[in-house]
């Protein structure tokens, strides 16, 4: 249905290896389904503390057992350059970083993790979550931006654009994505995300894409129309974007009227991007609840995803009301 809309894939996370869901016969199963989930994305084992433990001390075997356990599927591989999830050796160096050689480690990293997977991602999710979120956006404090300022959203941009032209092991297709929550709608923060665009094409340097992250609430979901526009917005600038990360919480327990309101704002953002010719595809930020990361952010919050395991982990899935909605919205029904 997916691909019938014009759209690469309805695709998931998945936080494989190394988590429970990778060693649960009934997730992998539905994971597995090729006509559910056309892509996959790495929840964290691209992530920066994985990949680069050391210092140009490189580690992708847990990346390699992602790939390989996502066979047949597209891959966005996250992430280069994120607050979170950072080797010790990035936050805490024994001599203290300074512009030139935080700028230096921080480009080392994306150009020889873009060069090793090469062609074998889809995209990369270069910079992830650079704005703060409220009225007024700001630059996130982090090692980054505090030793080499705003600046090195471009300068990161600026290597991985390097490691494309490379292409080595076929990087030359790979695209550059700048990826974020809360730009789903107008306002500070995807004005922030539109201007950096504007910023990194003015000089010449790639970027290919914006990734909505679409961690939504029931019954505080942007409109369709809100969404489209918003989609609308970044394609004008010449980009294309992702539904790369999407989950709709409610508070536990669901109730008949909140599941129905999680139904119709899954049916939404799924609309808009079939809406959008330029929003080529799906993801859902995992589609399990067993293995969702709302509960623990949220307390009492949860029953985000699209299916569930009524008797618990290593048991059969279900697919709930939600599943329905993003195929129905793919069906344009
Ligand atoms: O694997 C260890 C386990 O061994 C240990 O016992 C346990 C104790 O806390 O931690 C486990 O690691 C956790 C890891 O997820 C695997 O489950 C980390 O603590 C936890 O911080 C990590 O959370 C991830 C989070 O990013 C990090 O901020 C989530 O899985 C992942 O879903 C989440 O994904 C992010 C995207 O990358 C960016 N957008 C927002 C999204 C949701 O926060």
């Amino acid at each position: 249905a997916a691909k019938a809309a014009g759209k690469l894939w309805l695709g998931t996370a998945a936080d494989i290896p190394g988590t429970g869901e990778a060693a649960d016969p009934y997730y992998i199963t539905a994971f597995n389904n090729i006509h559910d989930f056309g892509e996959a994305t790495p929840a964290n084992i691209m992530k920066f503390e994985f990949t680069e433990p050391q210092q140009n001390v490189f580690d992708f075997s847990g990346a390699e057992t992602f790939l390989a356990a996502s066979a047949g599927k597209a891959i966005r591989c996250h992430n280069l350059v994120w607050s979170q999830e950072l080797p010790t050796w990035i936050t805490a160096p024994t001599t203290p970083w300074t512009n030139a050689t935080l700028t230096a480690a921080m480009q080392n990293h994306i150009i020889k993790t873009i060069q090793y997977f090469g062609d074998r991602c889809y995209s990369w999710d270069v910079v992830n979550e650079a704005f703060t979120d409220g009225a007024v956006t700001n630059y996130t404090s982090n090692i980054f931006s505090q030793t080499i300022g705003p600046a090195y959203v471009v300068l990161a941009f600026d290597a991985a654009t390097q490691a494309v032209k490379s292409n080595v092991n076929g990087s030359s297709s790979v695209k550059l994505y700048y990826n974020d929550y809360n730009i789903e709608n107008a306002g500070a923060k995807a004005t922030a995300a539109q201007n950096l665009v504007k910023d990194i094409k003015n000089r010449g340097i790639q970027i290919d894409g914006i990734g909505l992250e679409s961690h939504f609430i029931a019954g505080s979901t942007p409109s369709k129309a809100t969404q489209q526009a918003n989609m609308e917005a970044f394609v004008a600038l010449d980009v294309d974007v992702v539904v790369t990360e999407l989950d709709v919480r409610l508070n536990l327990p669901p109730t008949a009227a909140t599941e129905a309101q999680q139904v119709v704002d899954y049916y939404n953002t799924v609309s808009a991007c079939v809406a959008v010719p330029r929003c080529v595809g799906v993801v859902v930020w995992d589609f399990d609840d067993t293995y969702s990361w709302i509960p623990g952010t949220f307390p009492g919050q949860g029953y985000g995803d699209i299916m569930y395991q009524p008797n618990g982990a290593n048991t059969p899935l279900v697919r709930k009301a939600a599943y329905d909605g993003i195929l129905e919205a793919f069906l344009g029904l």
